[in-house]
């Protein structure tokens, strides 16, 4: 097995958040339900521990939701390694486990591009000769492990290419951006992607300001971004989301940034509820609008964003702050998880780890990158 290049992933330079420790063998995670007021790290010991974590977000954020689940099934084979006899047992074992853990939650793509090429990879071994079950788990671990150090590459290309685009557009004069939920080293397994291009701006000193919606229902923009911005010293200011619209008319703001659960081949993006009107209001106001996803997060097998299946999450999320109600019990409530911004929106552009294309040209960008197994299976 390849020995990681770090002891814990996602401890990155310059001491930002570590959301996820791994080292061969064991994963713990940062129980994000419990933030801001208490930093905590849970064991993440098998598969169903790693979808218990997605579906109850202690983990959250499309990369870091494949990431942590695709840890979870290795840390597990190797505490089972005994208990499968041949390599076809494990490779049906490994096929089924992957695709449980795309259940746990449906927006986000990654997971399914992550069970996608795992599957397509032990579907080639398990038509190998003598092939052991000590190679089977090697390889996956390997792939896995690959993944972990790819997110943090990528994120860390996504802020270059983001942050220039964004200077270029003002002369490499000092931005104020908006961003929406949390995109940051939480979100991933380091360096953030919205929040990447945000840090890479503050790391050239071009960052004048970046304000972050507390993003209701679940409030990751107040608990989770304030907390990383607060955490490494950006010049911050949280608002509400009903404050956006007169924030762009006051202030001035040079871009707004957000993230992405899923790309599709027009442009169409998913993200966090509340980006759709975001973008809407940035139109109004000349404000260039980016979304930044790796392309692990780009799924151009659906063609358009009517296709997307949007969470519905609890009424709870809308009626109670920590269990203390501030809605009538019994109330009716709808609480979509994602919305979908139509691409026509997204007038900064697409940044991904290979450059900042518009929506329209992404699909063929991404079909030129070599050696890329892009079909994503239902
Ligand atoms: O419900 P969440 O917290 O998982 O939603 C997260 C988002 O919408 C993020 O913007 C998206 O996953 C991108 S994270 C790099």
């Amino acid at each position: 097995m390849k020995i990681c290049s770090q002891l814990f992933f996602s401890i990155m330079a310059g001491g930002t958040l570590i959301a996820i420790k791994y080292e061969q063998g064991t994963l713990q995670i940062l129980d994000q339900l419990l933030l801001p007021e208490t930093f905590v790290y849970v064991d993440v010991k098998d598969t169903v521990d790693a979808w218990n974590a997605i579906k109850t977000m202690k983990v959250r954020g499309a990369p870091a939701i494949a990431i942590v689940g695709c840890l979870g099934l290795i840390v597990e084979l190797k505490t089972r390694l005994n208990d499968f006899s041949t390599a076809t047992s494990v490779c049906d074992f490994i096929t089924n486990q992957l695709q449980y853990l795309v259940t746990a939650r449906p927006t986000a793509v990654n997971m399914k591009e992550a069970a996608c090429k795992l599957s397509l990879l032990v579907k080639e071994m398990s038509t190998q000769k003598d092939v052991t079950v000590e190679q089977v788990v090697t390889k996956v671990t390997d792939k896995v492990e690959e993944m972990l150090e790819k997110d943090v590459a990528d994120n860390k290309s996504i802020g270059k290419h983001g942050a220039n685009s964004i200077l270029q557009r003002c002369n490499n004069k000092p931005v104020s951006v908006l961003t929406h939920c949390n995109t940051g080293s939480l979100a991933t397994a380091g360096y953030g992607t919205a929040l990447g291009i945000i840090r890479s701006l503050h790391e050239q000193k071009r960052l004048e300001h970046v304000y972050c919606t507390e993003t209701r229902p679940y409030n990751q923009g107040s608990r989770l971004t304030a907390y990383e911005i607060f955490h490494e010293q950006m010049p911050g200011t949280l608002i509400c989301d009903s404050m956006v619209a007169m924030l762009m008319k006051s202030k001035k703001i040079s871009a707004v940034v957000v993230g992405a659960d899923r790309v599709v081949a027009n442009g169409d993006t998913a993200n966090k509820i509340g980006t759709y009107q975001l973008a809407v209001v940035a139109k109004y106001h000349g404000i260039p609008f980016y979304v930044a996803a790796p392309s692990t997060s780009c799924d151009m097998d659906l063609p358009n964003g009517e296709k997307i299946v949007i969470e519905e999450r609890s009424p709870k999320e809308i009626t109670r702050i920590k269990d203390v109600p501030i809605a009538p019990e019994g109330i009716n409530c709808w609480n979509p998880a994602f919305d979908v911004t139509p691409a026509e929106l997204i007038t900064g552009g697409i940044v991904t780890e290979y450059g900042v294309f518009s929506p329209a040209e992404l699909k063929s960008k991404l079909d030129a990158v070599p050696n890329k197994k892009r079909k994503i299976e239902a």
